[in-house]
Formats: structure tokens, C-alpha cells, sequence
């Protein structure tokens, strides 16, 4: 999908430079809820509101990917007062959005092991997949169960499968290989991952994929991100310069 060159003209950003692949942790929930004396489900369920509206600024946008870090695999340490809530949010998320997922012409598919996950949340999930596999917009990758650890445990895993059966000769594996058998097989590497709420740590997300992204961090915790602190760090990465190792089309020496 073509970066709107309408849509970012009128919101002052520059249609050549901005990410098309945005990966975002989603910080910050449960500091934003106790800071106003409430509990900390209070700043999930706000959270949800700010992932509505940043979904569709980046359709709107027309960018190819978002990738919403939404459960880590190490969040199962949490009380299960708030895993019970985590998971009937996303369950009642993944209904009540599918309308809108439609609307908007956007692909759902979640990134994260299977396994763990309850059957009524992975059956919310297979279905928002299978109805929006068509659409041809935004990518939206739910990160849910998700760590980059254990993602590549299990793409190492199905490799030694594969070679184990004849599949596969060790000497063909090379990254591509490698990338296609992630999670994210197919999706492209973010340019631009943001964290909220002040934390500067990557808590095992994409690891693989992050090798050359720009990062952006805000102190803003995730319930208070919003459209133009998202314009913010889009203006910002517009102002990097990537190189990928290389040189920008300095003279020679
Ligand atoms: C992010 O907010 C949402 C999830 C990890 C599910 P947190 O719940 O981590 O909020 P803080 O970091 O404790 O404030
Ligand atoms: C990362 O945030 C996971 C999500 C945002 C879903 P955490 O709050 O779990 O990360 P740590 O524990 O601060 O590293
Ligand atoms: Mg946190």
C-alpha cells in the first residue's frame, strides 16, 4: 500500500520519508492507572481506545505494518486478577473491533505461540484473521504471547524438523530462510519501533526483525499516546538518516 500523499500533506509530514513499517510496546497501562489513584485495569481498558485510534491514523496514513506488542510471554508473571481481565479485554477487543477491522480494510493476524492462550481467545483470533485475509491495507500484527526468544527457539526448531526429515540441506539455510520461518514470516522488519511510558529496554520484542530499526522513546505512558505524538516521532524518524552499514552518497575518499 502507497504512503497517502493526501493524508500526510495535510498533517505536515513528508510522504517520502516516513516509516512504512511501525512496531510499537505498548507501555505504561497500569503506572498511567495508579497515578490517578485508579487500578491499573483502568489503564488497560484506556489503553484499548489509544490502539483504536492509532490503528486508524495508520491506515489513514497508509503504512504498510503495525505491530502492537499487546502480552509478552512473560507477562503470564503477572497476579491473575489482571490476567483474567488482559484476556477477557483482548477477547471482547478482537469482537468488538472486527466491524471496524472490515471498514478499514485491514489484515489481522497475530504473531505468538498458540500455545497457552485459551480456546475462546484463540477462536476470537482465528476468526478476525479468517474474515479480514483479504483485505489487501494496513497489516495489523497482534503481538499476544509473544517473545522474541522463544520465537526463535521455535524457528529453530521447525528448520531442525525439516532437516531432520530430508526437507531441508543445512547449507540452504541462509536469513531468508531463517526470517520465513518467524512468526513475522512475510511481514517487512519495522523501520520505526516507539516505546512509551520512559522505559529504554527492547523486553523481547523482535529481535530478529529490530537489527536496523530506528527506535523512539516517550515518557508518555501508552492510555495518553495520541495522534500527534505519533506525528512526532514520524517527523523525527523523517530526520534520521539510515545508512544499513553503508555510506549516504558522500564523494569517495
Ligand atoms: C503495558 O502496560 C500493557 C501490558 C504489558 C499488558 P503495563 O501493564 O506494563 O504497565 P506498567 O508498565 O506496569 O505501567
Ligand atoms: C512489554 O512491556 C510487553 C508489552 C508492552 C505487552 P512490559 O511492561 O511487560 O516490560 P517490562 O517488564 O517492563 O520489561
Ligand atoms: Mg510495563
Amino acid at each position: 500500500m502507497p504512503i497517502n500523499r493526501e493524508s500526510t500533506a495535510k498533517r505536515g509530514l513528508n510522504p517520502d520519508r516516513m516509516p512504512k513499517s511501525l512496531a510499537i510496546v505498548m507501555d505504561g497501562n497500569g503506572r498511567w492507572a495508579l497515578e490517578r489513584g485508579k487500578e491499573r485495569i483502568e489503564g488497560h481498558l484506556r489503553g484499548v481506545e489509544v490502539v483504536r485510534h492509532i490503528v486508524t491514523e495508520c491506515c489513514e496514513l497508509g503504512l504498510d505494518q503495525l505491530t502492537l506488542y499487546c502480552f509478552s510471554s512473560e507477562n503470564w508473571k503477572r497476579p491473575r486478577r489482571e490476567l483474567e481481565f488482559l484476556m477477557a479485554l483482548l477477547k471482547q477487543y478482537l469482537i468488538d473491533e472486527r466491524e471496524l477491522i472490515l471498514n478499514q480494510n485491514i489484515k489481522f493476524r497475530m504473531i505468538g505461540r498458540r500455545q497457552g492462550l485459551s480456546a475462546e481467545v484463540l477462536q476470537e483470533l482465528d476468526e478476525t484473521t479468517r474474515i479480514s485475509s483479504e483485505n489487501t491495507g494496513l497489516t495489523l500484527a497482534m503481538a499476544i504471547n509473544y517473545g522474541a526468544r522463544g520465537e526463535i527457539l521455535d524457528a529453530v526448531q521447525s528448520l531442525a524438523r525439516r532437516i531432520k526429515s530430508g526437507e531441508l540441506d543445512p547449507d540452504q539455510i541462509d536469513e531468508q530462510a531463517i526470517a520465513n520461518s518467524l512468526y513475522t514470516a512475510g511481514m517487512p522488519d519495522p523501520d520505526l519501533l516507539i516505546r512509551t511510558a520512559g522505559e529504554y529496554r527492547i523486553s523481547n520484542y523482535l529481535l530478529w526483525q529490530i537489527s536496523y530499526s530506528e527506535f523512539w522513546f516517550t515518557h508518555t505512558c501508552w492510555p495518553d499516546f495520541d495522534v500527534p505524538l505519533l506525528h512526532q516521532a514520524f517527523r523525527d524518524f523523517a530526520a534520521r538518516e539510515r545508512r544499513f552499514g553503508g555510506l549516504i552518497t558522500h564523494p569517495t575518499v
